[in-house]
């Protein structure tokens, strides 16, 4: 057996969210709500801490290690996740790593003066369930799981479809039928799941494999797995890292069931206790406006349910979800961050993808809806011009190719019919194979 890395100096355990019931129960219980009243669970950890100044350089000095959990962007910052007993049960394939990326156009389209994107799509399957991913298989692997399910606006499903075939884990994945781009459904077909397709949507599905899950013992991977969201917190310490421990103003976030937002609170409000960083960024979640139940909670005068949205609609189906899972760990994380929640058009999203597009970058729908947010954010005041902005780009721009060539040939359409003006659009032209018209056309 590998060495301990986490026993002597921090206990782990599942403690339920609701500050009225905070029962306790033992990490390696495979559940995903408490057992006594229903919310949700988080990992807690107690013991003394490694103090912060040790950690950075030790994280500092992992970079340069060949040894795989150190290479994994993960798992470098494992002593801030340490739910595991030991290595052996880890599945790594060196995700995180994940560049920051200063984009002064989309800095300029979004009324601020410096913007960087933290870009998830980077990452082994293309978005940031990787780093929530590692951890859920690592998990389930420990606890001796032989399958596991999902139910998935489609990065999930790839996710978790390559890392349980990389961990000699069964996948089972269920997806809306007919609403996630073809690169997603692609990829969990590759990596070997086996791929329900539900005449439902992404709300009534949870529910049947929640339902299935627990009838079959099947161990669920979606995001209201607790362990999911200790790997999503460290997209946030290795930006932190990256920024050498200096909070930007705000992050940007996409909100569809609202896991990474309940993982980036999670790992400020650590980081801050860990003594990592002195001050706590604000969160912005920005929601497609045809599928923005959150945006809604935010504005209500009474936060203490949400009414969801029945018939989600969105061209980026990821954040296609109108009874997100993850809303009470979400409000009180962007409540505590002196947050803001705002929800945004399908033109707006579609033209704030085509400029990060033009800063060289890219990426998929529900990303963009980040920097369409930010315009809207700077345009109202909330988000000042000078405002150190760090914006998640959630998945690659490969994820959905067909979105990106209806928007370009003006094909796109929203929901309802409503057709996209490509404000940013470029045509590809069709020539024939003759020198001097091609030569007369890039001169004209
Ligand atoms: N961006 C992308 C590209 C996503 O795939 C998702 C969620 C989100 C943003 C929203 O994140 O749910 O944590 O608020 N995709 C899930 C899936 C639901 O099944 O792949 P969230």
């Amino acid at each position: 057996m590998s060495p301990q890395y986490n026993q002597e100096f921090m206990s782990a355990e599942l403690v339920c969210f609701s500050e009225r019931c905070r029962a306790q129960y033992p990490i390696t219980e495979p559940i995903y709500n408490c057992p006594r009243c229903g919310s949700l669970l988080e990992a807690r950890y107690t013991g003394e801490r490694t103090p912060a100044h040790l950690l950075k350089t030790l994280w500092r000095g992992r970079r340069t290690s060949n040894a795989p959990l150190d290479q994994s962007g993960v798992w470098r910052y494992r002593e801030m996740i340490p739910f595991l007993d030991n290595y052996d049960s880890v599945v790594t394939l060196r995700e995180g790593n994940t560049p920051l990326l200063p984009a002064l156009k989309a800095a300029q389209y979004g009324g601020l003066d410096f913007l960087a994107f933290k870009h998830q799509g980077f990452n082994p399957t293309g978005s940031f369930k990787d780093n929530g991913m590692t951890c859920g298989a690592s998990q389930a692997v420990r606890l001796g799981m032989k399958r596991v399910a999902c139910v998935s606006t489609g990065n999930t499903s790839a996710s978790m479809a390559a890392y349980s075939s990389a961990g000699g884990l069964q996948p089972i994945i269920f997806i809306p039928h007919g609403n996630i781009s073809y690169g997603k459904l692609a990829q969990a077909l590759e990596y070997g799941a086996k791929t329900f397709q539900v005449e439902a949507n992404f709300d009534q599905i949870l529910a049947l494999v929640r339902t299935l899950a627990d009838k079959l013992g099947i161990y669920l991977l979606n995001s209201v797995n607790p362990f999911r969201i200790e790997g999503q917190k460290t997209i946030i310490i290795e930006m932190m890292d990256q920024r050498d421990w200096n909070p930007p103003d705000w992050i940007v976030l996409p909100g569809g069931n609202l896991g990474n937002t309940s993982a980036f609170g999670k790992a400020l409000r650590e980081l801050c206790q860990w003594g990592l960083i002195e001050k706590t960024p604000r969160l912005a979640v920005i929601q497609a406006a045809g599928s923005a139940p959150f945006y809604d909670l935010m504005q209500a005068a009474d936060r203490s349910s949400l009414h969801a949205v029945d018939h989600p609609e969105t061209l980026a189906t990821a954040i296609k979800i109108g009874d997100p899972v993850s809303w009470p760990k979400a409000l009180h994380e962007v409540v505590a961050s002196g947050g803001a929640v705002e929800k945004v058009t399908e033109q707006e999203i579609a033209d704030a993808k085509a400029i990060v597009g033009l800063c060289g970058i890219g990426c998929e729908p529900a990303s963009a809806a980040t920097l369409a947010g930010i315009r809207k954010l700077t345009a109202a005041g909330v988000i000042a011009r000078d405002a150190d902005v760090v914006a998640v780009l959630t998945g690659n721009v490969l994820k959905d190719p067909d979105y990106i060539y209806r928007y370009h040939t003006g094909q796109l359409e929203a929901p309802g019919g409503v057709r996209i003006e490509p404000a940013f659009g470029n045509r590809p032209v069709v020539v024939p194979n003759d020198a001097d018209k091609i030569a007369a056309l890039l001169e004209g």
